[in-house]
């Protein structure tokens, strides 16, 4: 293995492939009745590669836009105090808004952010996030497209790291941090 951190692949890559199909065949199928283009929202760095993924099979009109969130610092333990470092382009006053993350684990970012979102005032707003972890939740949140449920363990890959690091293994490895 070319990375000894790693103690087991959770979700390979024909497995990915198959959840992005899925919810984008969802989130197609949602949006069939668009007044105007989608404005899909990015929380970087995770969502990078996954969102990159999805944007590419969705077949409604769109345009993209990030924002970048503090949570973890550096580590795996969520602090649960959430700030903008950079915050969106354009306005979503009166749009519909796809908000994609990588993965919503305590709950306390998607939270916060979607209710930042709301403060807004986007026409509809609806949440996709690739992993969830349920039994990690401290806060309820709706996921309206979700990809994959996964247990309490750190997950790493495909644009999720840790540290930094692993973001650009092709699949979703889970590692023990020391
Ligand atoms: P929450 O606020 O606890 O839901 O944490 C959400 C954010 O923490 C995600 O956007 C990720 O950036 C990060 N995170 C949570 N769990 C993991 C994981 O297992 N691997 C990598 N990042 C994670
Ligand atoms: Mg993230």
């Amino acid at each position: 293995m070319r990375y000894p951190e790693i103690s087991k692949i959770l979700v390979p890559e024909d497995e990915l492939r198959r959840t992005v199909g899925r919810l984008a065949a969802a989130i197609n199928l949602s949006y069939r009745d668009l007044e105007k283009e989608l404005m899909v929202v990015g929380l970087l760095r995770g969502s990078f590669i996954f969102m990159a993924d999805l944007v590419r099979q969705l077949e409604v009109p769109l345009v993209v836009d990030f924002m970048t969130l503090s949570s973890y610092g550096d580590g795996t333990v969520s602090s649960g105090d959430v700030k903008v470092v950079m915050d969106l382009d354009s306005s979503i006053e009166n749009r519909d808004v796809l908000l994609v993350e990588d993965i919503v684990d305590t709950g306390r970012t998607f939270s916060k952010v979607v209710r930042m979102l709301q403060n807004r005032n986007p026409r509809s707003l609806k949440v996709c996030s690739l992993l969830s972890k349920p039994s990690a939740r401290v806060v309820e949140v709706h996921i309206d497209f979700c990809g994959l449920e996964i247990a309490n363990e750190f997950a790493v890959g495909y644009g999720l790291d840790y540290r930094q690091r692993f973001r650009n293994l092709p699949y979703i490895g889970v590692i023990d941090p020391p």
